[in-house]
């Protein structure tokens, strides 16, 4: 069976496909720093999904231990989820930012040249559309105007794919978009734990529903959505995973590059995200109206019809599934 390189692979996504792959037969090797993560998730993956997994506890700008591994492994993919995620820290520490997400990819990608690896999977985000577009957000919409490194990094990492196949004919080069992820899998082993504070909505709702955070700001209820709260498109990181599968068929059978969109081309308001996480979970969730956060916009979702088209894939899990899982996998934490 096809050997695939997960980078990042311990953490909140990379740890869920993991599962989905290891389920649909492909033998998973991950690598990380751990630097967001932590060790318990890879022996999780093994025991939700009854196999063993690789494990390179290895920082990918390091190009010799990188080398070494691609060396010993013989990939036939790799899914690229390594690199940094905090808007705000990215505003606040702009090196590291573009440092690590960067160095990590070009370092990959040397490898992959050096190896003869023709497949990348992207873990790209919905930010690289920017504040200016109409929605709902199509893959063929100009990208780039974002408002923070984090999501530059992932702009630029797209060029630099995109370029990097452009004299490499053969590779096959998948950008997949995510939009906004929660939810975990339902044996509540693996979820995402933030470190601190959260700054992400559903984390900042578990977390207040279990008592450690004492109520949810809602930042703002005046913007012109169906509620005057922000709107998103949420996406089961289950679905999620299962998109990761879709895309690795694809880049099995297609080369070139693609952007994908992974959403579920639904919106639903902050609101309405805490009265259905109330109302599932039976739980009350605390929250009090606030002011607007700077740089958020009100509204935005996908245009999910190129991951159906192209991938054959849809999201099959419920704003209700998230929250029920979410929970669930917050009550198992310590
Ligand atoms: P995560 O932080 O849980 O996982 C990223 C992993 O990369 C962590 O385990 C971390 O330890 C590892 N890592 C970071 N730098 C490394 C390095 N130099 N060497 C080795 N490992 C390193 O994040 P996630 O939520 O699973 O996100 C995965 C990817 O998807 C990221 O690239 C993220 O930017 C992107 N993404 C996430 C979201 C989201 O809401 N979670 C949305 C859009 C895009
Ligand atoms: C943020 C990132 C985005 C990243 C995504 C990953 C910013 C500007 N963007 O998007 O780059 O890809 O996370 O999931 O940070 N909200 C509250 N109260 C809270 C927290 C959030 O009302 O305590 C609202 C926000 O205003 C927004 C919605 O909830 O309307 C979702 O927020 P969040 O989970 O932070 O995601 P995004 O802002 O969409």
């Amino acid at each position: 069976m096809s050997k695939i390189l997960l980078t990042g692979g311990a953490g909140y996504i990379g740890s869920h496909t993991a599962v989905t792959l290891l389920k649909e037969g492909y033998d998973v090797v991950i690598a990380d720093n751990l630097s967001n993560s932590d060790k318990q998730a890879v022996s999780n993956i093994e025991k939700i999904a009854g196999k063993s997994v690789g494990f390179y506890e290895i920082d990918l700008c390091d190009r010799d231990k990188t080398f070494d591994m691609f060396k010993k492994e013989n990939f036939d993919a790799v899914i690229h989820f390594a690199g940094y995620k905090a808007v705000g820290e990215s505003v606040a520490k702009p090196c590291m930012y573009y440092r690590n997400n960067i160095d990590i990819t070009l370092t990959v990608l040397e490898a992959m040249a050096e190896y003869g690896v023709k497949r990348i999977i992207f873990s790209s985000s919905a930010t690289v559309y920017g504040p200016l577009n109409p929605i709902p957000y199509v893959e063929t919409m100009k990208t780039g105007d974002c408002t923070n490194p984090y999501g530059t990094t992932k702009f630029m990492i797209e060029k630099i794919l995109t370029d990097v196949a452009a004299v490499n004919p053969d590779m096959s080069v998948v950008l997949l978009r995510y939009f906004n992820p929660i939810g975990a899998d339902p044996s509540g082993l693996i979820g995402e734990k933030p470190q601190g504070i959260p700054n992400n909505l559903m984390p900042y709702i578990t977390q207040t529903a279990k008592g450690i955070r004492e109520k949810v700001t809602v930042f703002g209820n005046d913007y012109p959505t169906v509620d005057g709260s922000g709107v998103r498109d949420y996406i089961h990181v289950v679905d999620l995973a299962e998109g990761h599968a879709a895309a690795l068929k694809y880049a099995f059978n297609n080369a070139g590059v693609e952007a994908i969109n992974l959403g579920s081309g639904r919106g639903t308001s902050v609101l309405e995200l805490i009265n259905a996480f109330e109302r599932v979970n039976n739980i009350k969730v605390p929250h009090v109206i606030g002011p607007r956060r700077d740089g958020d916009i009100a509204e935005f979702y996908a245009d999910a019809t190129k991951a159906k088209k192209l991938l054959n894939w849809e999201t099959k899990l419920s704003v209700d599934d998230m929250c029920r899982d979410s929970w669930n996998f917050e009550k198992n934490q310590k």
